[in-house]
């Protein structure tokens, strides 16, 4: 298909050829600074791109260059206690992440003698690593010609290219990463990859692109057609599911009671404090009637501060969590089957879900005290 721009008519060839001329152009005027960039280890560029997965470059980065210092080689990392793994990971989010990187690490360790594999099969087959991680890591370790396609891939390619195939599914997945791989020189994949990666980030962002001035401007199909703000297109809007947790923190003596959450649920593998889960937020005269505070607590007990909910967005799901505080003399009852009781410095070293860690750590958010 051909483009009218600025009266010329660019045939689709010479159209991705003058892309790929305005992205590296861009791309040596622009390159940003990452710990990872120009990276040729294997192992560090897989462990870069899972955190990847996970957070944006800047909170990333920090997490990157911690895994990297104490885990120097993947052997390392396979032979770490799974806790310690999951303390590394804490505050990134959907836990499963970190126990497949653990677990790749392990099997890496073993079954390969510690090699990581060099083509885009065997990477590809790594648990934890889809097309997108595959990708990036074979083109960026080993020069091998296979373009990612993520969020920012999709975004820039649907607007410069006018391409209005919803990006959230099968078909428009296949088509993007056709014309993806077509446009990518075999020679430059990783420079390829890396520029279209950064463009996406920080020039043709969702919100308010910088289209002035932009290099692609004189073809941008979605530019010329004031269609920046609908593409990428779509088909479904994921509805989050809300859930409600209450958390109690006792107070009894020095310590307090944790347990590890189970499979099935999120946070899996992560300590929390006692939970009650309802259908919507308590205060707490009503916590302390709910069944489950009552099962707690065979005794009547004082709560003596509470949050206000704070919310957590998951991929899926929004928790609104808040914390009572309990103090709980020494001698009293917490029937605590799966708990333990720790003290507070023993909290240091257990990974906990994000809004946790938020609430011990600086406690901003706003107690309400009686
Ligand atoms: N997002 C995922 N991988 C990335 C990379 N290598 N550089 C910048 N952003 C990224």
């Amino acid at each position: 298909m051909d483009d009218q721009t600025n009266g010329t008519t660019l045939d689709s060839a010479t159209k991705k050829r003058l892309f790929v001329e305005h992205l590296f152009t861009w791309f040596a005027a622009n390159d940003r600074e990452l710990p990872w960039k120009g990276e040729r280890n294997p192992y560090f560029i897989w462990l870069s791109e899972i955190i990847l997965q996970q957070t944006r470059v800047e909170q990333g980065m920090p997490y990157y260059r911690r895994f990297m210092d104490r885990y120097p080689r993947v052997e390392d990392l396979a032979a770490a206690p799974e806790d310690e793994v999951m303390k590394m990971w804490e505050g990134l989010g959907y836990y499963s992440r970190a126990r497949n990187l653990h677990a790749t690490a392990k099997r890496i360790a073993t079954e390969f003698g510690g090699k990581f594999p060099d083509t885009y099969d065997g990477i590809r087959d790594l648990k934890g690593v889809g097309d997108y991680t595959a990708a990036a890591i074979a083109s960026f370790a080993y020069d091998l010609p296979h373009a990612v396609v993520d969020g920012n891939v999709y975004r820039v390619l649907a607007r410069v290219f006018g391409i209005a195939t919803p990006i959230d599914a099968t078909a428009g997945k296949r088509e993007f990463t056709q014309l993806a791989n077509s446009i990518m020189p075999n020679d430059a994949a990783a420079m390829f990859n890396q520029a279209m990666m950064d463009f996406g980030a920080t020039r043709c962002t969702p919100a308010a692109p910088k289209c002035t001035p932009c290099p692609m401007r004189t073809f941008c199909v979605a530019r010329q057609t004031e269609r920046v703000g609908e593409l990428p297109v779509k088909s479904k809007k994921l509805k989050k599911r809300d859930r409600y947790f209450h958390y109690l923190v006792i107070r009894q003596g020095a310590q307090t009671w944790v347990h590890r959450r189970g499979p099935g649920d999120v946070w899996q593998n992560l300590y929390e404090f006692p939970l009650i889960e309802a259908e919507r937020s308590l205060e707490r005269t009503e916590l302390t009637k709910h069944k489950s505070f009552q099962q707690f607590f065979p005794q009547t007990v004082e709560i003596v501060g509470q949050t206000a909910p704070v919310r957590q967005l998951l991929s899926h799901q929004r928790i609104f969590a808040r914390f009572f505080e309990i103090q709980l003399p020494d001698e009293a009852n917490f029937n605590s089957a799966d708990f333990q009781r720790v003290s507070w410095a023993e909290l240091e070293r257990l990974a906990f879900p994000k809004i946790i860690t938020t609430y011990l750590r600086d406690r901003s958010i706003p107690l309400e005290l009686f």
